[in-house]
């Protein structure tokens, strides 16, 4: 059972998009998959469900918005399982195709934003003990859940927001595995390298402190990046149009593990109202532009498969 993040402070690069479909065919290749949305613009989430399921969700409190309530108001360490929904739309499809595994979700809220500032004030403390113990506290919260509910998934994904707050933390340090769609231009490609970086801080402080702390409630973290996948990328002549090369060069050049496979920029595919449709790998009966998307797309998810190992 693995934990995969899918991250990158850029916003719109196709986190979203891609984490939805990985979870469709994983399911359709017979995984059971629980995404988690962490992003408070609740994108994922409202993919998968409709806004009155989701408000029925909310006043039910189920969702991580409400979990992290009970931690911030209460100092509860209450289970994630009563968040967890099975979204109808994307498992009839999957059942129509007598697909064997499942997609669970639990869903995100608009007001997670403010549970970020309120969990930011809960750290620091006046002596390093207290430092410690409460960075080791916030921080690997949502990790120690995750690791409850994990024997009853094959595959667990995080669909993350575009910043490093700590409920990112949170998912980064809950993670077996990271990957980073970026678009092929400047601004996606850019903070690539300062995204790495700070993954890189964030895990050695957690080490240290776990370290530190000698306790067994908290363990060491070895979060791996699997790579970068290229989304959006626009093709002239069976390869991505010379500007884009030059960018997924120089993001090779780095030395980081980079997707020899693209998600091609299709708009009418991509953008189809997705409150009512279901992802890209899901969608029977496409033929020409279409179909080579998809066909794509399922090539990226099957690197994706070969390099995580399941
Ligand atoms: N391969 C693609 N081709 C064309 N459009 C795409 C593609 N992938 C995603 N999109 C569209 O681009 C927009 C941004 O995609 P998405 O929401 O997946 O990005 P994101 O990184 O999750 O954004 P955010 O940072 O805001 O969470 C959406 O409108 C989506 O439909
Ligand atoms: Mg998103």
């Amino acid at each position: 059972m693995k934990v995969i993040s899918v991250i990158n402070y850029k916003g719109g690069v196709g986190k979203t998009t891609l984490s939805a479909n990985i979870a469709a065919e994983l399911a359709y290749q017979g995984k059971d998959v629980l995404v988690i949305d962490l992003d408070p613009q609740t994108n994922l989430t409202l993919s998968f469900i409709d806004v009155n399921e989701w408000q029925r969700l909310d006043s039910q409190g189920r969702t991580i918005k409400h979990w992290y309530d009970d931690f911030l108001d209460n100092d509860n360490d209450s289970s994630l399982r009563s968040l967890i929904i099975t979204p109808q739309r994307i498992n009839n499809q999957l059942n129509s195709y007598n697909a064997g595994g499942k997609v669970d979700l639990i869903c995100s809220h608009l007001e997670l934003i403010n549970v970020d500032m309120e969990l930011a004030t809960r750290l620091g403390g006046n002596s390093d003990r207290t430092i410690r113990s409460n960075f080791l506290r916030v921080l690997s919260r949502l990790k120690q859940r995750i690791d409850d509910i994990k024997n009853d998934y094959d595959v667990i994904l995080i669909d993350c927001p575009p910043n490093f707050n700590i409920v990112t933390q949170n998912a980064i340090i809950a993670s077996d595995y990271y990957l980073v769609p970026a678009k092929p231009d400047y601004l996606s490609t850019l903070g690539i390298d300062q995204l790495l970086r700070h993954i890189n801080e964030l895990t050695n402080r957690y080490n240290r402190f776990v370290d530190e702390a000698a306790r067994s409630e908290w363990v060491n973290i070895t979060p791996t990046v699997l790579g970068v996948i290229f989304t959006m990328v626009t093709f002239y002549d069976q390869q991505p149009i010379s500007a884009q090369r030059e960018y997924i060069a120089q993001v090779r050049r780095t030395g980081t593990n980079t997707f020899t496979n693209y998600v091609r920029d299709n708009k009418t595919l991509f953008a189809d109202a997705p409150e009512y449709g279901v992802p890209v790998v899901l969608k029977g009966d496409l033929g020409g532009t279409h179909l080579t998307v998809r066909t794509e797309l399922e090539d990226v998810i099957a690197e994706l498969i070969a390099l995580a190992g399941f």
